[in-house]
């Protein structure tokens, strides 16, 4: 194995703004901790809260690096305390609270999974951030279940075509919403089982049309504001609702009564201010329940595009044009 250097190249703005501020910079490569792993990176997802970062709207938590990148494939090339020195050489994908963008970055051991065969370094580094959040958010927050019918806003994001891929695997049949013809046709054909143009259509109106009038078992919304009295209106009695982003606003007004008399449940989180212990427990429960799919090559992201590390610039400016279908990934080499 190549020895280690002692300096790496990394994106690490000094101030926030437009994607121009993403540009190659000289920074220590970064040393594991307790219970850490030093990872040569391979690939990096890109993630909306990424750009939310360099905009200055999505602060790092307390301890995390300022360098963006909240997931990660490569090979582990040390190890910190408590991690065994047999993990060395071991080619993971990690969930990150950031770090991502760089050769090397440091990893929670108990947030990295066993990378698979089945797939390449961009396709692992594609997955951790929306495998974790659509399933701490639709599966055990919103109790999703084999045959049930869910609503799902930004059917083509990287969360949406997650949501689609894991609703496939699990019995579930999946209404998305996207913003054109184009996207909806490429949500249809991923194995969503309706997509609806939210642009031209009433999602309200169709949603409810679909399921005969009964409603959905549960809504992940990541668009927020005025969505979400329409989105309780396409839930079922008992129905949950669930909040990951707030694009449209921070603020709604909700029919108090009405989550009474047909029982709702509106709920919501963010996954990267979680702390290890839950994240770990999190990695290990998908070990279990979803890795076998990922090995069994029964699951893989979208990838949409890949660029350099040093074109990171370009990846935001190109998710912020909005015509990607599911993941864009940074390449280190
Ligand atoms: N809570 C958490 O832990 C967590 C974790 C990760 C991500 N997130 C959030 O999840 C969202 C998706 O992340 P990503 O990385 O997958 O981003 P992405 O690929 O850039 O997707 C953003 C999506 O938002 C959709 N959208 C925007 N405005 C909309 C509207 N008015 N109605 C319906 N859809 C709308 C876009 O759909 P169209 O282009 O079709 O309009 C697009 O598909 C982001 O808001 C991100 O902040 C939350």
């Amino acid at each position: 194995m190549d020895a280690i250097p002692e300096t790496m190249r990394a994106i690490d703005p000094a101030a926030p703004g437009g994607p121009e501020v993403l540009t190659v910079v000289e920074r220590p490569v970064p040393r594991p901790g307790a219970g850490e792993v030093l990872v040569r990176v391979a690939a990096a997802g890109v993630n909306r809260p990424d750009v939310m970062q360099r905009q200055g709207r999505y602060p790092p938590p307390p301890g995390a690096p300022t360098i963006p990148g909240l997931e990660i494939a490569g090979t582990i090339v040390a190890v910190g305390g408590d991690v065994g020195a047999e993990q060395v050489g071991q080619r993971v994908c990690a969930l990150l609270s950031g770090g991502g963008y760089a050769d090397y970055a440091v990893a929670p051991h108990g947030q990295c999974l066993p990378m698979p065969e089945a797939l390449t370094m961009v396709e692992a580094a594609a997955i951790p951030e929306t495998l974790f959040t659509v399933w701490t958010n639709l599966f055990e927050r919103a109790y999703a279940t084999e045959g049930d019918t869910v609503l799902v806003h930004g059917g083509t994001s990287g969360i949406g075509t997650m949501a689609i891929a894991l609703c496939g695997l699990f019995g579930i049949d999946i209404v998305v919403t996207a913003g054109s013809p184009e996207k909806c046709a490429a949500a249809v054909a991923l194995g969503a089982t309706h997509a609806i143009d939210y642009r031209c259509e009433d999602f309200v109106a169709r949603v409810q049309a679909i399921t005969g009038g009964k409603g959905v078992a549960a809504v992940l919304d990541m668009v927020g504001g005025d969505y979400l009295p329409r989105n309780l209106q396409c839930l079922a009695d008992d129905g949950r609702h669930v909040s990951i982003a707030v694009q449209r606003g921070l603020e709604a007004t909700i029919p108090i009564f009405e989550v009474m008399r047909r029982r709702l449940t509106i709920t919501g989180s963010t996954l990267r201010g979680r702390d290890g212990a839950f994240k770990a427990l999190v990695a290990d429960e998908l070990s279990r329940t979803v890795w076998p799919h990922v090995e069994a090559g029964r699951l893989k992201p979208v990838i949409d595009r890949t660029f350099a590390l040093a074109d990171a610039a370009e990846a935001h400016q190109w998710m912020e044009a909005g015509d990607h279908v599911g993941k864009i990934v940074l390449v280190m080499s």
